[in-house]
């Protein structure tokens, strides 16, 4: 079998056989397949696309190309949530304590941010000394526990993924959905869990720019998951905006202290209600989604659901003195106001150009190796919907950068946001649930 004459089946627009599937993920992941012809590869499969026995075969493939991990010894059944990405998005930090603290178990292993999406490692590392990476035994110990870890994947989990999301980050075919949907679900598959809760973002701001390839895109998730005897269920959310208010790692992680303690954002707090509901249903932890609704709600209103981030933090070494004192994270020397230069209502919030403009203050990395700043990023005074005067704040933007390569940043920040003369309706978080 040779690799150049699968790229040119796929550029033909046939269907593969699961053999050439194999040959092409094994060979990639073991290096046998140069870079080269994996790029075309995947530029072929977004242009002619795969059907779901394909599909079915990549994850499988890829799923096996390193270690699957086995998570029998957690007692209950392991829930866990993946997003497909999108600015602002610390629900994993406000969800995960949440459905612990009603019981769940939650193993989740998360990637990094890279582009304009954040991702929650980066996260969880701007609290001081936080560990996230464990042993499986320990991970196996501390779900038993608290109920909860949140750990990097490592590096022989799925590792054909690694190579080729980080390829496709870099040729341009992030955006197709058997290449996104094998590489979900290949993840979610090894990390052991025994029940799935996919957050599908769809809008400016996530690679699924319209509800039909969202839909799609989920229906195929659901599908495999469900398949493979994995209860899996997709809530599809809307990335037109910025989620809650603040975009930037400990600004976000702030934003989650204060959704804990009751104070979350409107949009943000929804998607972890919708989200937790269906997880708690998928844990056997409720009955419906109305009573796992309300375990959420008495959740953050006694208070269990922040002590279960507390004990989080401390068993992953971080330090706890920030999470209770979260005025304590370091702040950027620059504090920039922008401020509106028109009056009427926000229309919109590209927050695809929100997401790249923190990422350009310092709060996302361009490649892997990158460091990042993690005081740096946005907090949003104002989301579609509102009405704004001459001159109110829309955002602030925190940055150490000097302001020759700010400056720039926040001219662009406030072309983000459109305003218009009538009235503009808010835009509601949750837009279909597929199950
Ligand atoms: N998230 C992933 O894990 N993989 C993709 O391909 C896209 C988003």
């Amino acid at each position: 079998m040779r690799m150049v004459d699968i790229i040119i089946r796929k550029r033909e627009g046939h269907e593969l056989s699961d053999e050439e599937i194999r040959f092409f993920v094994d060979g990639y992941a073991h290096d046998r397949i140069p870079d080269y012809q994996a790029s075309a590869f995947a530029m072929a499969v977004l242009f002619k696309g795969m059907t779901k026995r394909e599909i079915a075969t990549m994850t499988d493939a890829m799923e096996h190309s390193g270690e699957v991990v086995d998570l029998s010894a957690i007692e209950g059944v392991k829930v866990d949530k993946h997003s497909t990405g999108g600015v602002g998005d610390k629900t994993s930090l406000v969800l995960g304590p949440m459905v612990a603290a009603c019981g769940a178990k939650l193993a989740k292993m998360s990637g990094r941010g890279l582009g304009h999406t954040g991702g929650t490692l980066d996260k969880l590392e701007s609290i001081p000394d936080m560990s996230i990476s464990k042993t499986k035994e320990g991970l196996i110990d501390q779900v038993n526990e608290i109920g909860i870890a949140i750990i990097g994947q490592t590096a022989s989990l799925v590792p054909a993924d690694k190579k080729l999301y980080a390829l496709r980050d870099v040729t341009g075919t992030v955006e197709s959905i058997p290449l996104i949907a094998s590489s979900v679900m290949s993840k979610k598959l090894a990390s052991g869990t025994d029940a799935i809760l996919l957050d599908v973002t769809v809008g400016d701001g996530a690679f699924m720019k319209n509800m039909d390839q969202a839909r799609e895109l989920a229906r195929t998730m659901v599908d495999i998951g469900n398949h493979l005897n994995r209860n899996t269920v997709a809530v599809l959310s809307n990335m037109d905006e910025p989620l809650g208010f603040a975009v930037g790692n400990a600004l976000e992680v702030k934003e989650a202290i204060a959704s804990l303690h009751g104070n979350g954002p409107e949009d943000l707090m929804e998607l972890c209600y919708t989200s937790g509901s269906i997880m708690l249903v998928q844990a056997k932890v409720a009955k419906d989604r109305e009573e796992a609704r309300k375990m959420l709600q008495k959740s953050i209103e006694d208070g269990s659901a922040f002590e279960k981030l507390c004990l989080m933090v401390k068993a992953q070494g971080g330090n706890v003195n920030y999470i209770l004192h979260p005025e304590k994270f370091e702040v950027s020397k620059n504090i920039i106001e922008i401020r509106s230069e028109e009056e009427g209502y926000i229309e919109g919030i590209r927050a695809l150009e929100i997401g790249e403009s923190a990422m350009r203050l310092g709060a996302g990395r361009e490649r892997l190796e990158d460091s990042i700043d993690m005081s740096a990023g946005l907090v949003l005074n104002k989301k579609v919907g509102d009405f704004v005067k001459k001159g109110d704040l829309l955002v602030t933007a925190y940055t150490n950068k000097e302001p020759e390569e700010y400056e720039p940043v926040i001219k662009d920040i406030l072309h983000a946001y459109s305003i218009v003369q009538h009235k503009i309706p808010k835009l509601p978080v949750i837009r279909e649930i597929i199950d």
